[in-house]
């Protein structure tokens, strides 16, 4: 996430996330699943801007930049972003100004959307991350941050990365328990990505449901050599090795995700993979050019969204707030 000052408040621009490895480790008392994941934040990014409002109220509206928010089947729920307070934002402002003691603290928020819902992509997550840093920025101040990680776990599972997930301006994580618990990891190099979104979306909830109980054949699937790929590189010719455990189930709850799967094969690619509990899926590529040029095939003969995204890169969170503070 990056943070600057605007014109009357703060903003906030908030990558996405893929799941370069997924593995359900077990079903847990609470109905959740534990989980060993390594996400990595990529440049396909929403912004929120806040500003401070004196009545108490939080506001939330919602914007589509060109190319954006056109759903491409009746059925396709991609934009569909309330603006009411089921949206994690207002839920996430709500909390927070009640933790700083503020509960009659009010603001507008505008939300600029790329990220697509119900793609895997942890969008809805990104922006409540993005709300509490700004919330702090606006409300409070950087030793607040430990608050908002306390809220973000009570919101979602994935929230937290976008918070914590960083080590030397990568933001690479692996997560386990829900998803919350981050141990931050060392990148070698900028990775290049292709992300397709086909027209149907998958429910997170519905996926956990259809993988069923689980039951190990074998033992589970551990990220180690994809984490010592991150760490120092692949070959020009080598596969990634990503994995994720939810493509099976998630490919019974739609087509979609093997059509999109035989799309993206028609490729040279090196890996590709499921991002979270789809629909979404991406693809490795060895170069930029490589990856933008699958992105306007996939645009222009696939009936399905396609994006070019790299790893992204950004300070700490409490760093930022710091700086942004002291600026204004
Ligand atoms: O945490 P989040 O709200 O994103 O999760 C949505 C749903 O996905 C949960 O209600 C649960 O059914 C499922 N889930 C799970 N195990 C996880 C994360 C999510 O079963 N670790």
């Amino acid at each position: 996430m990056i943070i600057e000052k605007s014109l009357d408040g703060f903003r906030a621009t908030v990558p996405c996330k893929v799941n370069l490895f997924l593995e359900v480790l077990g079903k847990r008392d609470d109905g959740y699943h534990s989980l060993d994941t390594v996400m990595m934040a990529v440049s396909l990014a929403d912004e929120l801007e806040i500003s401070p409002r004196t009545d108490g109220q939080l506001t939330l509206s919602v914007e589509f930049p060109e190319g954006f928010g056109q759903p491409l089947a009746n059925s396709d729920f991609a934009w569909r972003i309330p603006e009411d307070s089921s949206n994690l934002i207002i839920k996430a402002l709500d909390r927070l100004r009640i933790s700083l003691g503020k509960s009659d603290a009010g603001a507008n928020i505008r939300l600029i959307k790329r990220i697509p819902a119900m793609a895997g992509l942890g969008g809805g997550s990104a922006d409540a991350a993005a709300a509490l840093v700004l919330g702090i920025t606006l409300w409070g101040n950087a030793s607040d941050f430990e608050k908002s990680r306390t809220i973000a776990s009570g919101l979602g599972s994935d929230v937290n990365f976008f918070l914590e997930g960083q080590k030397n301006g990568f933001w690479l994580a692996r997560c386990t328990k829900r998803g919350e618990a981050i141990q931050p990891l060392a990148c070698f190099e900028t990775l290049h990505f292709v992300i397709v979104h086909p027209p149907v979306g998958c429910g997170t909830a519905e996926v956990f449901r259809a993988l069923g109980p689980i039951s190990w054949d074998e033992r589970p699937e551990n990220p180690e050599s994809l984490l010592r790929a991150l760490e120092h590189g692949v070959g020009p010719q080598s596969q990634w090795g990503v994995f994720n455990r939810l493509e099976t189930p998630a490919m019974q709850t739609t087509d979609w995700i093997d059509r999109t799967r035989k799309r993206i094969d028609r490729y040279n690619h090196r890996g590709q993979c499921l991002s979270g509990s789809g629909s979404a899926r991406f693809c490795l590529c060895a170069t930029r050019d490589q990856a933008e040029k699958i992105v306007s095939e996939l645009r222009t003969n696939g009936g399905m969204r396609a994006y070019y995204a790299q790893s992204w890169q950004s300070s700490g969170i409490e760093e930022q707030i710091n700086r942004v503070r002291n600026e204004s």
